[in-house]
């Protein structure tokens, strides 16, 4: 039995991993996908949605455009990390598949209705459309399982000492999801930091020896170059796909209950989440935090999805 999703994304290059992550495995039932500015414009993110799917070789799945800018605040694209275009590196082929019009909030809600079974949210961007659909949808809020989110840290972030990006790009959505009551998975940096794209993986991802691994190798090449340059890590972390891979195999990651707040406002610190692993607020835990990462199983996972694609 596969479980049924919505992807919700900024691709982004680690995004573009998240999907094919997803489309290879047979335990996920892809049902839709809607992007979100975030690690580029809109106009960039779904464009580069409907290029994941192009290049792995996969039509069928609707793809919907979403917010083109955060709930309150303007979009503030990674370009430092993901290149103007948010998909560096590569050329990128002409998408093949078509652009649903339905927009995201339309096709969350029209998947949704339409499943038998609760479906499951994955988002690895700013959660604009997910707080948006929890807003404006709230009759369909017991319909979502769960939210498997890449978003937050439990310590440093990336835009700031503390902020993570995709809590930073939309802090008040952020806000809206941890306090929906939804049953939430915080797959933050804390966590994403430990997949790191070493030459060892480059080199059995560029073993498959199919499409899809020959443009993964290329974006990879070109996101760790990036990494080296801002943040002096040559091997840089594939965030986004531990989202799917915890879903695929729940032993991948290792959880801890615990309170979570995101800072909306602060001179230094908004877009922070705030997570009580201490318990020293004593309040009711809203989010299960993944911690320690089994890496090679989630490699494992990556490249047998790539495996099984165009
Ligand atoms: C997150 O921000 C983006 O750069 C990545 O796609 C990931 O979702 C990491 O902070
Ligand atoms: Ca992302």
């Amino acid at each position: 039995m596969s479980v049924p999703v919505i992807i919700d994304c900024d691709p982004g290059h680690d995004d573009v991993f998240a999907i094919w992550l997803a489309l290879g495995n047979p335990l996920i039932d892809v049902r839709a996908i809607t992007t979100v500015s975030g690690n580029g414009l809109l106009k960039y993110t779904t464009h580069n949605a409907r290029i994941a799917l192009t290049v792995a070789g996969v039509d069928g799945i609707p793809i919907a455009a979403g917010a083109a800018d955060p709930l309150h605040r303007p979009s503030r694209p990674a370009t430092w990390i993901h290149g103007e275009n948010a998909l560096g590196g590569p050329e990128l082929p002409e998408p093949t598949v078509p652009l649903d019009e339905r927009g995201a909030l339309q096709l969350i809600t029209d998947t949704i209705t339409g499943s038998d079974e609760q479906v499951v949210l994955v988002p690895t961007g700013p959660l604009t459309n997910i707080a948006t659909f929890l807003t404006e949808r709230p009759e369909l809020v017991s319909r979502v399982k769960e939210i498997i989110w890449m978003g937050g840290s439990t310590g440093r972030g990336n835009v700031g000492a503390y902020p993570e990006f995709n809590a930073w790009a939309d802090p008040e959505a952020a806000d809206i999801v941890l306090r929906s009551g939804v049953p939430l998975t915080m797959v933050g940096l804390n966590i994403t930091h430990q997949a790191l794209i070493t030459e060892e993986v480059i080199k059995r991802i560029a073993d498959v020896g199919n499409r899809t691994s020959a443009f993964g190798v290329e974006l990879l090449r070109y996101f760790c170059g990036t990494y080296n340059k801002v943040e002096g890590m040559p091997e840089g972390p594939l965030h986004d796909p531990i989202t799917v891979a915890i879903l695929i195999d729940r032993t991948v990651a290792s959880i801890q209950r615990a309170h979570v707040d995101v800072e909306t406002t602060g001179e230094h610190t908004a877009g922070a989440t705030c997570v009580d692993l201490h318990n020293m607020l004593n309040r009711d835990a809203n989010v299960d935090v993944a911690m320690e990462l089994d890496v090679d199983r989630f490699w494992d996972l990556v490249i047998e999805s790539i495996t099984a694609l165009a």
